[in-house]
């Protein structure tokens, strides 16, 4: 019998072989499974990833995460193929706005810009003005005149960090949260926390304030990765456990603490875990599935993914 490592030796052996054959690349979140970041070609957060998707010398692009990333690379890549091995790969934050609700809320509102989180659907940017993710949302937001009203969609979390930031008063916020960074338990963090007194505290800004408040440091996942580089040795991390892989790669002699969601355990999202070597190697193998945008809408989306990423 093979055992599970030697299984995963061999589908990497053959997506390696794929990829040669079919000039295609694997973009990973850093929140994929272990086995699927080690066989990418690029592993990122989301804005290093939608950057990438927009220079990528390739015939295909494999794309390890959840949809609307692979609507992303689509939109700033429409002469390659993308694929998404698992098309039911969603995610919470991108369910929780509705472009025909945005839509609704636009005329309603003239004159308000609306800036979205990559965290949305293809249809939701199609109605954005610019883009942002969690690395350059403030940037984003500042390079908007002071006296212009915003509509921030759709991680209140995120938008109220901005806001409070900021000191902005003219940016509205869309109900929408990621349900897995809503999850995290306050009260379990605080006793985290005092059981490892000095270690400091990593926050995804989709946490809630009850979560950033305790934060010694809040940043997109790069950020946070980035800020391990430092010398403290120990670190609690609040955000998808996915991270710890890279954290853990980049820095074995340290330790991390995953921060624990309400009812105990660690927070992991079923969605970024969806993407598996088997899928890759299928989704390889028949060019498919396949991610598909009406050109219109496409055409729509772009140019608010194309402002943030212009942004200097
Ligand atoms: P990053 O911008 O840190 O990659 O965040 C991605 C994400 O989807 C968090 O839920």
């Amino acid at each position: 019998m093979t055992s599970g490592v030697s299984q995963q030796a061999q589908l990497a052996k053959r997506i390696a072989e794929l990829k040669a054959e079919r000039r295609a690349i694997i973009l990973a979140h850093y929140y994929t499974l272990p086995e699927v970041q080690e066989v990418a070609d690029f592993t990122g957060d989301s804005l290093a990833l939608s950057q990438k998707a927009a220079e990528v010398d390739a015939d295909v692009i494999l794309f390890a995460g959840v949809r609307f990333m692979a609507e992303t690379a689509k939109v700033l890549s429409p002469e390659r193929t993308v694929l998404l091995p698992v098309p039911d790969a969603g995610c919470s934050l991108a369910d929780s706005c509705d472009a025909t609700k945005l839509a609704e809320w636009k005329r309603e509102h003239p004159g308000v810009m609306v800036v979205s989180y990559v965290n949305t659907s293809v249809e939701v940017k199609a109605h954005t003005d610019i883009c942002c993710t969690s690395s350059n949302a403030l940037k984003v937001v500042q390079s908007i005149p002071a006296d212009q009203p915003i509509l921030f969609v759709p991680d209140r979390n995120l938008g109220s960090y901005i806001k409070k930031v900021t000191g902005r008063e003219n940016m509205t916020l869309w109900e929408g949260c990621c349900l897995i960074h809503e999850d995290f338990c306050p009260e379990g963090l605080a006793k985290l926390k005092s059981e490892n007194p000095g270690v400091k505290v990593l926050a995804h800004p989709e946490c809630n304030n009850s979560i950033l408040e305790q934060a010694d440091v809040i940043g997109s996942t790069a950020d946070l990765l980035r800020y391990c580089d430092c010398e403290e040795q120990r670190f609690i991390v609040v955000t998808e456990v996915g991270i710890l892989h890279q954290m853990q790669q980049s820095h074995p002699d340290k330790e991390f603490l995953p921060a624990p969601k309400r009812g105990g355990g660690c927070n992991e999202c079923r969605d970024m875990k969806k993407v598996t070597l088997e899928s890759i190697c299928s989704a390889l193998e028949n060019l498919a599935p396949k991610v598909e945008i009406e050109e219109s809408v496409r055409k729509a989306a772009e140019g608010s993914i194309l402002r943030m990423i212009s942004l200097k």
